[in-house]
């Protein structure tokens, strides 16, 4: 089988990251979407609502898989002998750190590769911060994120940043 992970921390997932997931289906047999937290940023969701949201949105795609994972990258996908990284790139301005980013890990595991998929035009400009930002301001996000996200943001702001159940329904 053909396997791949695609990692991020996913703040929330947005429709351009589930572009990349089902191209990458194309690609491989299976998708491993890892939930990272990334140490230089503050989640405004929980590593479990993060995973439930992803769960919510690929219930019916038996290709995807989504865990959390709260150590490095390299041992993550050694864990799983799983050897191929999937990143999305929306602008030159993500390729120096993506760049670094493919180097350390395959510095720290020498097996990995990094396969780099081109986001859609129609959103490169998108990211986890500009959807939490519109939503705050309640901003249409419609476009932007599948319908539990928009409503997972909107319940996160009436009930500041406690910890929540994630329904798909
Ligand atoms: N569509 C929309 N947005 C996208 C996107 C796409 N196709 N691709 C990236 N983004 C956005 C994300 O929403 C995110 O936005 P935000 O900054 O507003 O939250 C931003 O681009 C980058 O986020 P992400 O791809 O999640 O990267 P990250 O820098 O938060 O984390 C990890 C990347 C998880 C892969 C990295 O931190 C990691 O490997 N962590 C584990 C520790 C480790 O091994 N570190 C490496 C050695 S130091």
């Amino acid at each position: 089988m053909n396997k791949a992970i695609y990692p991020g921390s996913f703040d929330p997932i947005t429709n351009g990251h589930i572009d990349i997931v089902y191209r990458a289906c194309s690609l491989f047999d299976e998708v491993t979407i890892a939930v990272f937290d990334n140490p230089s940023k503050s989640p405004l969701f929980t590593s479990k609502e993060r995973v439930d949201l992803i769960q919510c949105v690929f219930e019916e795609n038996r290709q995807v898989k989504v865990e959390y994972f709260s150590g490095l990258l390299a041992q993550y996908a050694e864990s799983k002998s799983i050897f191929t990284i999937i990143r999305g790139l929306r602008a030159v301005s993500d390729f120096d750190y993506e760049f670094q980013l493919s180097i350390i890990n395959r510095k720290l595991n020498h097996n990995l590769d990094t396969i780099f998929l081109m986001t859609d035009q129609k959103f490169s400009y998108l990211s986890s911060s500009v959807v939490k930002q519109l939503s705050s301001f309640d901003a249409t996000i419609d476009s932007l994120v599948p319908e539990a996200v928009k409503r997972a943001l909107q319940s996160k702001q009436n009930i500041s940043n406690d910890s929540q159940e994630i329904s798909c329904g």
